[in-house]
């Protein structure tokens, strides 16, 4: 039983330096996550970190792009030192652009629709790790608003099943309320972006992490030429 457990607890390196020892030790293997955050907050360098770590330790990643096209991401990722290009290359990091998929005129898909695509993605990818940025637009295509909470449990469901640790990055529309993917998500980390006495701060908030002691207060957080990193120290 413990050696199960064992298993199940394990954990996986987020890439983010300081951020690790914040979650005790990483995320949970095969769990789905949201980090949400205003725009700018370092969602998308956050979620490549993320599949580069991975890489490194020869887990396949897949970035399922729902906004942005491959080679916008591509650009803004070059300026760092963490080399995406480099990983490209070797196949190790597969970018899917989903934007056209999911926004032809008429031709809409249906949730069931995405989570097949994103189902096909994966089983062809044979990913270990999946970043799906932005997650926002695809609930706006559940059919009932009021099963929003079941289907969105039915994509978590799909994506522990398949074994991957799963990234959903989510547009923070409203700071004060918390959206359906943050109660069915295994854990919920906030990117902060703010102004204080004159400044822009920029922090980051680990808000929920089952299975985890943790702080949930802000944390210092600078994007550095290395991309996000993380102090266990208040943010200002
Ligand atoms: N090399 C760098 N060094 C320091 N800061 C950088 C560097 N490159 C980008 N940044 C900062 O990172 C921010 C972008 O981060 P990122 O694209 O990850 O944010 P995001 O939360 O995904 O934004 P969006 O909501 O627009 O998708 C930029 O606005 C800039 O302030
Ligand atoms: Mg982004």
């Amino acid at each position: 039983m413990e050696r199960e457990l064992d298993l199940v607890y394990k954990r996986v390196s987020t890439g983010v330096k300081g951020l690790d020892e914040l979650l005790g030790g990483g995320l949970l293997l095969g769990r789905v996550y949201v980090v949400t955050g205003p725009p700018g907050s370092g969602k998308t360098t956050l979620g490549i970190q993320f599949l580069i770590e991975g890489a490194k330790h020869n887990e396949k990643g897949v970035y399922i792009s729902i906004v942005d096209d491959a080679r916008t991401i591509i650009q803004d990722m070059l300026h760092f030192k963490f080399n995406l290009l480099y990983y490209l290359k070797s196949k190790k990091i597969v970018i899917y652009d989903l934007s056209n998929f999911i926004s032809e005129g008429n031709k809409k898909p249906t949730w069931g629709e995405v989570l097949d695509e994103i189902k096909r993605i994966i089983l062809q990818e044979n990913a270990k790790r999946v970043v799906i940025d932005s997650f926002t637009p695809l609930e706006f295509l559940v059919e009932d608003p009021e099963n929003k909470r079941r289907e969105i449990t039915r994509l978590i469901k799909l994506l522990s099943t398949m074994k991957v640790t799963a990234i959903t990055i989510t547009e923070m529309l409203e700071s004060d309320k918390y959206t359906d993917d943050q109660y069915v998500a295994s854990g919920v980390i906030v990117m902060h972006h703010f102004m204080r006495q004159y400044q822009m701060i920029r922090a980051i908030q680990i808000l929920k992490m089952r299975g985890t002691a943790h702080d949930t207060n802000m944390k210092k957080m600078r994007i550095t030429e290395d991309g996000v990193v993380v102090y266990n120290e208040a943010p200002w």
